[in-house]
């Protein structure tokens, strides 16, 4: 049995035909497999990428770059309220906002998530804003995390919480084991999967930031890329961890 926790965007997505075929491979086994979906997208894009981009019913989904935890039931996505009580001790989205009007150069991303926070930035910019908002948070005694990938998404999350963390969480509440879970991902916001876990898979089109954060370690680099590169190294998995 192998629990695949995989990213959505640049890592199913990306191509139509490789995510078709990952998808028949995983319904082929779907006994074999426990599929966790790990995104920065809410329950409404997660339903989006079910219903309208070809993905399928997963088991369970960490979304909002891991501040929100689902699973699912008679086809429906039902939020883990342990999980929100366990990392919104120390949150304060108000702080958050405030802090942020102190910072130039964010874009709002018009969402509106209990526990996180985000804003599009520019990429130019994308270092001197993550210290600002250091600065800032540490001055006024923020309890925050602060996430930046494809230097243009800016996630501001409780401190105590990421992918990883969440997926922690989740396997041990699922009774799985992370002997037999396997993570994937193309860019930053999911090195702290990879930071959670020893088997995963970069996918071929993985950004720098991921590939600097994976290397020398025992992880298996796809040599193709989106959904492609999942199933490479899901066959690759399914042989070692016989
Ligand atoms: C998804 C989310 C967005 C987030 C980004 C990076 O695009 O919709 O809110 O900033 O992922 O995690
Ligand atoms: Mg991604």
């Amino acid at each position: 049995m192998i629990t695949l926790i995989s990213d959505v965007d640049g890592t199913l997505l990306g191509d139509p035909a490789a995510l078709n075929e990952l998808n028949e491979y995983i319904a082929g086994h779907r006994d074999y497999f426990h599929l966790i979906y790990a995104t920065g997208r809410d329950v409404t894009e997660m339903n989006r990428g079910i219903f309208t981009e070809g993905l399928i019913m997963p088991d369970a989904a960490i979304l909002s770059t891991g501040s929100e935890i689902y699973t699912v039931e008679s086809g429906a996505f039902l939020p883990d309220v342990q999980w929100e009580s366990i990392i919104s001790a120390s949150w304060d989205k108000n702080k958050v906002e405030e802090a942020a009007k102190q910072v130039q150069g964010l874009m709002t991303q018009g969402k509106s998530e209990k526990l996180k926070v985000s804003y599009f930035i520019d990429p130019s910019a994308a270092e001197q804003i993550r210290c600002r908002f250091r600065k800032l948070f540490k001055e006024q005694g923020i309890k925050a995390k602060i996430i930046i990938s494809h230097e243009k998404y800016l996630d501001i999350i409780p401190e105590n919480c990421d992918k990883g963390k969440a997926a922690e969480f989740l396997i041990k509440k699922l009774d799985m084991s992370s002997d037999s879970s396997v993570v994937a991902g193309d860019s930053e916001n999911d090195t702290d999967l990879f930071e959670s876990f020893y088997h995963g898979i970069v996918v071929g089109n993985a950004r720098h930031g991921l590939r600097l954060s994976t290397q020398n370690r025992d992880f298996y680099m796809a040599g193709t890329d989106y959904a492609a590169g999942v199933l490479e190294g899901l066959k690759y998995y399914m042989q070692r961890l016989k």
